[in-house]
């Protein structure tokens, strides 16, 4: 009896070992796996993906943008005669991690059935048909309806429900023509009844509260109730981001919208800002900078935005694609657009603004 016992025991102590081992080596590889995994992940999520530079990439452009629908003559550089195409060529690689490169399709299955709509002056029209013509280089024989009414205009691609749309705003805050003339109120912001129903919503705010003369599309300001001639346009910007935030801590529901805000749009007038005296604008210049950061530092305003977001309660992601556009001092037009006036505020297509619709696939899918 004692040998069988013995038997029984060591087979039974061979089994539990061979057991035990196993579920170690399965435990074991499914922790290594998962460990991979979530190292994968929190690459991603935790890289700061807006840090980087600008590596050559025989790979792009995304597109050709001479297939692209409804292309706006200001950004089709090649159609005006840009003699250069390395420019075409650069792709943003982040410094801490590898991103994915921009996914037409999937883009598409995951918005099924979605508004995005971008909220502001023309940078955002920029961006809006950057991601028109990255959808449709992705699925060209997809059907796609454009329609332009009196307050946005709504790009859907049928087959597959989703809609891309500009909304013209060029200072968020609302132009109320009154008795005395057109008034810039500070602290009203009426559109947001319309923005609040959208599932992203990407904002950009800058370029016009600096416009002065024929150019500035109101007479007075208002502020906390008092109408003024004018008053200092930085603190006015402030003002009306403060009731930006104001209006996405009311009224935005997170669990339905994704709201993010865009860095400034750089402008490239000036060598002196990147260490080349000797250009008077952009047009001669057909390499990113090298490197990751720009010499001349970033806009004020930038920070008045960065604080503006500090204050507000609800998830707002900040968009911060101010740096790695700096950078870009190749990627405007320069003189190459229809009328052949000087922009070095605006990037052709294909381009810088298809990097920044790459960005937000990212930070919408992480
Ligand atoms: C873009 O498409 C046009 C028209 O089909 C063609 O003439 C041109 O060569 C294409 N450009 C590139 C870079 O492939
Ligand atoms: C495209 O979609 C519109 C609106 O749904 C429809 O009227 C039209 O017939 C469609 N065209 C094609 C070719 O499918
Ligand atoms: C855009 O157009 C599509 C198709 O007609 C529609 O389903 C969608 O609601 C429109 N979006 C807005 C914000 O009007
Ligand atoms: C921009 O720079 C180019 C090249 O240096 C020059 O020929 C052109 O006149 C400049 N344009 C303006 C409006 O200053
Ligand atoms: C700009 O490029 C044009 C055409 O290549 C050239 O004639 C001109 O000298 C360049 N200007 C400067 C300031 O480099
Ligand atoms: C930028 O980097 C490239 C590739 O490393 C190099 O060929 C080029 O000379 C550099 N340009 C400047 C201005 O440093």
């Amino acid at each position: 009896m004692g040998f069988v016992t013995q038997r029984m025991c060591s087979i039974l102590v061979t089994f539990f070992l061979i057991f035990f081992s196993c579920l170690c080596v399965a435990n074991s590889e499914q922790y290594h796996s998962n460990n991979l995994k979530l190292r994968k992940q929190s690459q991603v999520t935790s890289c700061n993906v807006y840090e980087g530079t600008w590596v050559f990439d025989n790979s792009y452009p995304l597109y050709n943008s001479s297939n692209c629908p409804k292309l706006r003559k200001e950004f089709d550089c090649q159609k005006y005669g840009r003699p250069d195409s390395l420019y075409l060529k650069y792709r943003w690689q982040p410094k801490q991690c590898d991103i994915p490169r921009f996914d037409g399709p999937d883009f598409l299955r995951r918005f099924k059935g979605k508004n995005i709509m971008y909220v502001g002056d023309s940078i955002s029209y920029n961006q809006m048909q950057s991601l028109v013509c990255l959808l449709h280089a992705a699925v060209p024989d997809s059907n796609i309806t454009a329609v332009k009414g009196s307050l946005y205009y709504n790009t859907t691609f049928q087959d597959y429900g989703v809609s891309i749309i500009l909304f013209e705003s060029h200072y968020l805050v609302d132009i109320e023509v009154e008795a005395i003339g057109r008034v810039l109120k500070l602290d009203s912001m009426k559109n947001g009844n319309i923005w609040k129903d959208m599932d992203v919503l990407v904002f950009t705010n800058w370029l016009w509260w600096y416009r002065r003369g024929p150019k500035q599309p109101w007479d007075y300001i208002e502020d906390g109730g008092k109408v003024l001639k004018d008053m200092d346009r930085m603190d006015a910007f402030r003002k009306a981001l403060k009731t930006w935030g104001r209006w996405v801590d009311t009224y935005v529901d997170p669990g339905k919208t994704k709201v993010l805000f865009q860095g400034i749009n750089p402008t490239h007038y000036d060598g002196i800002d990147w260490n080349n005296p000797r250009a008077i604008n952009c047009t001669n210049e057909t390499t990113p900078l090298n490197g990751s950061t720009y010499p001349k530092g970033l806009p004020e305003a930038e920070y008045v935005v960065r604080d503006a977001l500090s204050t507000i309660k609800k998830p707002v992601h900040f968009f911060d694609i101010a740096t790695l556009s700096q950078l870009r001092k190749d990627a405007h037009p320069g003189h190459y657009n229809y009328d052949k006036g000087l922009d070095c505020t605006h990037w052709c297509l294909a381009g810088l603004p298809d990097t920044w619709n790459q960005l937000l696939y990212i930070a919408l899918t992480n």
